[in-house]
């Protein structure tokens, strides 16, 4: 047996042996060239992979300081936080640091829970939160809950946009609203602006904390610096991760000051969280996501994505979706003969729910690419395995 093959997955690994990335492409060990538009990375490579400046950054700090606790203070995480918080609405005054979008989440439902003394959670329908006993309490698809589904606190899942369903729902017991402004896992749809509007009233009129899980929708992916941005809309706990340390493990928490308050001493914590390595990636990271202007860049190449999208010719397409560069078709039929057609191509694609085909490419992806890819798309539309 090889080592690989003692990788307990509990998904089919793709026939790829990954040796080296550079921006939206990844070669193998059989010196194939891939595009990665999300499949290779699930959305991490948002300044594309191994983006210089993040290699220097992560180079330079390995050889000073990898790690320190969160007991011990340190100037390359205080320089991340306040970089991080330029960019965050400034109500969000607080950010716990953590390994994992789905870390991130424990943290914004244990703060929920310690502010409001309540134990139900409202959540979306097809909603993804992560693999932990909190967030997977708040994801939607009953598989993943299905193994501990015994040990999960219980949530109530409401259609996305259904603002007469959370009217309805939400009462004076419910801990947590929990919604991604745009959900990417369960397919790519956005909350409507309206919705967004609606949920923060609600939570406000209950006492209900809003958790926004921006782990995929934010950093500049959707065209602004969180999705949610769009709607002026401002959680009381924001959850970002994937691309914030590029491709080291971090998740963070952002929090109104209010809320963070709530935490009781020694009522959370992380060994690994916000260590000097991840936070210099993460400064870099959001130094190119200044100078380049990527969130800019999302908006102007998702329109031209989203409109040839919209322009394919192809009976088995439902619906489109998008904002910015995350991207997604809403199929007749289940997406793996699309994915398949498009991995002979080199194109790795993500699924979204049960019908989904998602685009994550990263925010830095040659425009060229990005055509290559939705050439790529168009034809395995056509593919006569592809049911129309
Ligand atoms: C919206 C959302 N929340 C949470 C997570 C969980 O993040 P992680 O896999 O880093 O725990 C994901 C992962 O895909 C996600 O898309």
């Amino acid at each position: 047996m090889n080592g690989e093959a003692r990788f307990l997955r509990s998904f089919p690994a793709k026939p790829i042996v990954a040796e080296r990335a550079s921006n939206a492409e990844l070669w193998d060990e059989a010196g194939l060239r891939w595009l990665d538009l999300g499949g290779a990375s699930h959305g991490v490579a948002l300044v594309g992979h191994n983006h210089p400046a993040v290699v220097a950054a992560v180079r330079e700090q390995a050889g000073r300081l990898i790690h320190v606790a969160q007991s011990v203070q340190s100037a390359v995480r205080a320089g991340f936080l306040d970089r991080l918080h330029s960019h965050l609405p400034p109500a969000l005054e607080r950010t716990f640091l953590a390994n994992s979008g789905t870390e991130g989440m424990e943290c914004a439902l244990k703060l929920a829970s310690a502010a409001t003394g309540r134990t139900r959670i409202v959540a979306m329908q097809r909603a993804f939160h992560g693999r932990t006993l909190g967030a997977l309490a708040a994801t939607h698809r009953p598989e993943f809950r299905a193994p501990v589904s015994g040990l999960l606190p219980r949530a109530d899942f409401l259609p996305l946009n259904d603002m007469e369903a959370l009217k309805a729902t939400v009462t004076q017991e419910t801990a947590a609203i929990v919604l991604e402004p745009v959900q990417g896992e369960g397919g790519v749809r956005p909350a409507s602006r309206e919705f967004l509007r609606v949920a923060r009233d609600i939570a406000t009129d209950t006492g209900a904390i809003l958790i926004h899980d921006e782990v995929q929708s934010g950093l500049g992916r959707t065209g602004r610096f969180l999705a949610a941005d769009a709607a002026n809309v401002v959680p009381d706990a924001v959850v970002l991760a994937k691309g914030l340390a590029g491709g080291l493990p971090i998740g963070a928490c952002s929090a109104t000051a209010e809320l963070a308050a709530k935490l009781p001493p020694g009522g959370h914590g992380s060994t690994y969280g916000g260590n000097p390595l991840a936070c210099a990636a993460g400064t870099a990271v959001l130094t190119v996501l200044e100078q380049e202007r990527l969130a800019e860049r999302a908006a102007r190449l998702g329109e031209h994505a989203l409109s040839r999208l919209r322009r394919l010719d192809a009976p088995g397409v439902r619906d489109v979706q998008g904002a910015g560069l995350m991207l997604g078709l809403d199929l007749r039929t289940r997406p793996q003969p699309v994915l398949k057609a498009l991995s002979g191509a080199g194109i790795l694609a993500l699924g979204g729910g049960t019908t989904g085909v998602r685009l994550l490419p990263p925010l830095t992806i040659p425009e060229a690419q990005l055509d290559e890819a939705l050439d790529a798309l168009a034809t395995a539309m056509q593919a006569p395995e592809v049911p129309a």
